[in-house]
């Protein structure tokens, strides 16, 4: 049956409200809620909520739901994978469902060496667990990331992650050996020649080249602002790893699994990495991350330093092959290609007809509008929108695909992205 909008009561309806109360009373306060209804089902790109209202969800679990709620085969798969086993630690007593998925996924990625991989549950741990991989693999300690990315809540992902506020302010001290320098960004610069400088220089004024063990970038930045890595860019940054033997770390957690038109964003720019993080729509919710890279650098560490007991779930795991199937099957590559033309070429319309529309970026089906106060001509000068105006339009122009809008969290004044 396909659902759509529907509301019986008011929103939030009386038993989300009531549940939300009880939630005050008894969760930790920085689990705040963007949305205050309380989900009873999701199908597809609908969630219907616990007082029976149904809601397109722009937020597709924060990009994490690429093949929509509770696909069927997705179901199927993690149903039977739980009647079977749910856990033993892959490392005490292996499973095959962990080597298939390295095969199909080592198989469908970018690597055109020998490639391996290794599984975990969140994206935070894909990135802490990449730069193990390269810091054992170089023997070297720092590692650099980029201003306006996000690669997580932990304390090593948390020190590259760029935001201060809200994820870093007060919970310092972070990790050391953590350098950052600016992203390119076609819309308010710096340029891809100016960005590649920057890094170029901080190989000698912050850092020195031979010390570092690892470049993490994200092709798209996502909580930055979808704001999309220029090709001469990443050739820049291929090409100063290559020269300096620094592992170029991919992070695909947000951008993988067809979101941008590809199942890798990193496919649109035809460069191989050295290792590839994933995580978010791999499992179309159920919690599953991994790192997929060139052998030589996944073999470096020694035996048991990667693992954790309870990393890359076999239920997860199947649920991850019903993704890889699904998105096979049913073009979901090709379609976030199509859907994010003709999202792009609306917003494009949009931006033509309100001056408040600075710009229209992405990939794929990953796109956002960037509100302003006003367009000047001179797009680096324009002022980014006001709360208010952003939170008015956000319930107005979210574009209409579940995992590629980028909506104003009205009541905490920052930007968000799905
Ligand atoms: C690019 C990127 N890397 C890493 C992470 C961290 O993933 P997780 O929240 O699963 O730890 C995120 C989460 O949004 C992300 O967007």
């Amino acid at each position: 049956m396909t659902r759509t909008i529907e509301l019986k009561t008011a929103i939030p309806g009386p038993r989300s409200r009531e549940i939300l109360a009880r939630k005050e009373r008894v969760v930790a306060d920085p689990l705040s809620v963007f949305l205050p209804v309380v989900i009873e089902e999701g199908r597809g790109a609908t969630l219907t909520d616990v007082d029976g209202n149904t809601f397109i969800d722009f937020t597709g679990g924060v990009g994490c739901l690429n093949v929509g709620h509770s696909h069927p085969r997705v179901v199927e798969a993690a149903q039977e994978q739980l009647a079977k086993f749910s856990h033993t630690d892959f490392t005490i007593v292996p499973y095959e469902v962990y080597v298939t998925l390295a095969e199909r996924l080592i198989g469908a990625s970018p690597f055109r060496s020998p490639a391996k991989a290794a599984f975990f549950n969140a994206g935070t741990e894909a990135v802490e667990n990449a730069i193990k991989f390269a810091r054992a693999y170089t023997g070297r300690p720092a590692v650099i990331g980029f201003e306006g990315g996000f690669h997580g809540r932990t304390l090593l992902s948390l020190s590259l992650t760029s935001k201060t506020h809200p994820y870093k302010a007060g919970l310092g001290p972070f990790a050391p050996e953590v350098y950052r320098v600016p992203f390119p960004n076609d819309y308010r610069g710096p340029s891809a020649d100016e960005a590649l400088a920057a890094l170029e220089r901080a190989l000698i004024t912050q850092v020195a080249a031979e010390t570092v063990a690892a470049i993490v970038i994200e092709p798209v930045q996502g909580e930055g602002g979808f704001v999309v890595a220029p090709q001469a860019f990443l050739d820049g940054v291929r090409r100063l790893c290559d020269e300096h033997g620094i592992v170029m770390v991919v992070d695909e957690v947000q951008t993988g699994f067809g979101r941008t038109g590809k199942l890798f964003a990193i496919e649109h720019y035809g460069i191989e990495p050295d290792l590839i993080t994933v995580a978010k729509s791999i499992a179309a919710g159920l919690p599953l991350s991994g790192v997929i890279g060139k052998a030589e650098i996944m073999d470096a560490p020694g035996d048991s330093a990667i693992g954790g007991t309870y990393v890359g779930n076999p239920v997860a795991q199947a649920a991850a092959l019903a993704v890889l199937d699904v998105i096979e099957e049913e073009g979901v590559c090709e379609r976030a290609a199509q859907l994010g033309e003709t999202i792009r070429a609306r917003m494009e319309s949009w931006r033509e007809r309100w001056p408040q529309v600075g710009d229209v970026r992405g990939l794929g089906a990953m796109l956002v509008i960037e509100l302003v106060k006003e367009r000047n001509g001179a797009s680096c000068c324009s002022s980014p929108a006001s709360t208010r105006t952003a939170s008015a339009c956000s319930h107005r122009w979210s574009s209409p695909t579940p995992s590629s809008t980028r909506l104003w969290r009205s009541g905490k004044r920052r930007w968000t992205s799905y």
